[in-house]
């Protein structure tokens, strides 16, 4: 049964953008365009077109010669149908810039991938061949599947709610409803890449980083939809959902089994909405044929999910407040991660664990002064009902250590309104106690193009959480707010346990600023990046 909205709607997730890949020895058959990727300081001369066929090349060449075209970094040139002699079999030409060749990096590489799939969603095409270039001299399978990677993610759209209207029938005048409620049909593209058929590692390469990314891509579907079709109940389903597609084991501690379990931070900001909180358990293990149960480790992932954060009683200005439903973004990246881990079969035990609520006003809202008891035993001042976020993680962190003992815990969150002031959306602010995860786990950014910056969480620091009344507050002065969240949070660890704290409230909606070519909807953030930690980083 998919999950359901009040309104009956499904919220199913389908490969978002369809694309198809498959890896062909040469430009043949019937193609809608084909991509060129360049430099911008090769000579024309040394730019190899083998397998284009003569007219497409007679054009490349005069565009290159003509300098209407300069291979800069996003820089895109398209040739259109008309300007290529008809009976060609390929009817489009599409230049994508790579910028200098010695600063080439994967990132660079996911945009032009970004730019070619835009370009073929635009104009609906069905089959695109990407031609090496002169690139073959360079890792051709790496480059293959960061352009994969990148077509997928800058090819990802949100627009299930935006309905089919028949141009020939307008709708009902009185109304103007349109003539039909199904999303627009969405077509599937085809890219072939012209490279060496027969390498099963640059297919298996390709294939694994496809799944990553619409792993990613689902994490955003979840993240864009609106808090009043997902709410905490909605997001219980859709993790079910999952669970069971993935063969994932799952728990859910609903409201009552959370009361009674002491975890008195979730239920505190979940009192003031109709749609009560969760707490959300998955379980990931992986196939028996994999490394020995000695060497396998237990990874946990935990996610912040405020379906929508008004700020409670102590509210939130009016203005940009819809983008607050964006504040599940830290759990829908936990439900990628997931899925990612299914779809690769990683070799290490990963649990994933989602505390979800909607932070809304009501006569049953938590206060300010409000004196809450949380899982571990710890009492928390409420001095900022907007402060939820971290009130609801400490019960989930306090929960999963106690339960799982992880090996390595990290939890993502968009946490703070000070991360977006300090890094904007360029780097994602990372604090925990442990140097070699945060170090591990840097090193993963840096590969995925998700950056991190650590900041301190320096004793003197505690001096911020002090309350009058209780153990600590949730909020104090203005000051170091970003490290206040994890200074908070650290309060919920077991000692010895090794966590990281990744705060993504500026990076995971970002407006254009950084790699925009993913900005102005969620962008999956940290899907891609603990992925490719469990990848290769692990706790020795
Ligand atoms: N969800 C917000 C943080 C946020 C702000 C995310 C802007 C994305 C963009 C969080 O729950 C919050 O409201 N934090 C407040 C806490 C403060 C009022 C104590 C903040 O950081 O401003
Ligand atoms: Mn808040
Ligand atoms: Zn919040």
């Amino acid at each position: 049964m998919p999950a359901q909205t009040q309104s009956g709607d499904a919220v199913v997730f389908h490969e978002n953008p369809p694309i198809r890949w498959s890896i062909v020895p040469a430009a043949t058959g019937r193609a809608d365009a084909i991509m060129i990727p360049l430099f911008s300081d090769q000579r024309a001369s040394a730019i190899d077109l083998g397998g284009v066929p003569t007219e497409p090349r007679r054009q490349i060449h005069s565009t290159l010669a003509l300098g209407d075209f300069k291979g800069k970094e996003g820089e895109t040139y398209a040739l259109g149908a008309g300007a290529i002699a008809s009976g060609d079999e390929i009817r489009r030409i599409f230049l994508v810039g790579l910028g200098k060749c010695e600063s080439l990096d994967a990132d660079v590489v996911r945009w032009a991938g970004a730019r070619a799939c835009q370009y073929a969603r635009k104009l609906e095409l069905s089959r695109v061949l990407i031609h090496p270039g002169s690139l073959a001299k360079l890792n051709w399978s790496d480059f293959a599947a960061d352009f994969a990677e990148g077509a997928i993610l800058g090819g990802f759209a949100f627009k299930d709610y935006q309905t089919k209207t028949d141009e020939n029938n307008p709708g009902d005048d009185r109304n103007n409803r349109p003539t039909s409620a199904q999303p627009k049909p969405v077509k599937i593209i085809r890219f072939d890449l012209i490279g060496p058929a027969e390498d099963p590692s640059m297919r298996e390469k390709v294939s694994r980083r496809s799944a990553i990314a619409q792993a990613a891509n689902y994490a955003r579907f979840i993240a864009c939809q609106p808090g009043n079709v997902v709410t905490p109940a909605m997001l219980v389903d859709l993790a079910r959902n999952l669970a069971r597609q993935c063969g994932l084991k799952i728990t859910v501690i609903d409201a009552r089994a959370a009361q009674r379990l002491g975890m008195g931070g979730l239920c505190a900001v979940g009192r003031g909405s109709a749609h009560p909180p969760s707490l959300i358990l998955l379980e990931y293990a992986p196939p028996k044929t994999g490394r020995s149960a000695s060497r396998q480790k237990t990874i946990a992932v935990v996610g912040k999910a405020v379906t929508f954060d008004t700020g409670g009683i102590s509210i939130k200005p009016a203005a940009d407040m819809g983008a607050m439903k964006y504040d599940k973004c830290g759990g829908a990246a936990v439900l990628g991660i997931m899925r990612a881990a299914t779809a690769l079969q990683l070799n290490h035990r990963l649990i994933g664990v989602i505390p979800v609520v909607e932070n809304a006003v009501d006569a049953e809202s938590y206060r300010p002064g409000d004196i809450v008891r949380m899982y571990n035993g710890k009492t928390v001042e409420i001095s900022n009902t907007d402060a939820e976020g971290r009130l609801i993680l400490a019960d989930a962190l306090a929960y999963t250590c106690e339960k799982y003992h992880p090996d390595a815990l990290i939890d993502m969150a968009t946490l703070t309104g000070g991360v977006v002031v300090a890094l904007g959306g360029v780097y994602a602010g990372l604090m925990g106690n442990d140097d070699q995860l945060a170090a591990d786990l840097i090193a993963a950014g840096q590969q995925t193009g998700e950056w991190l910056w650590r900041l301190p969480l320096h004793e003197r620091y505690k001096k911020l959480l002090e309350s009058p009344h209780a153990d600590i507050q949730n909020s104090g002065a203005r000051e170091a707010h970003p490290i206040q969240g994890g200074m908070f949070l650290r309060e919920f660890l077991p000692k010895g346990t090794a966590w990281a704290h990744v705060d993504i409230a500026g990076v995971a909606h970002p407006k254009k600023e950084h790699r925009y070519w993913i900005a102005d909807t969620a962008n999956g953030f940290g899907v891609r990046l603990v992925i490719q930690y469990l990848l290769g980083n692990l706790p020795k």
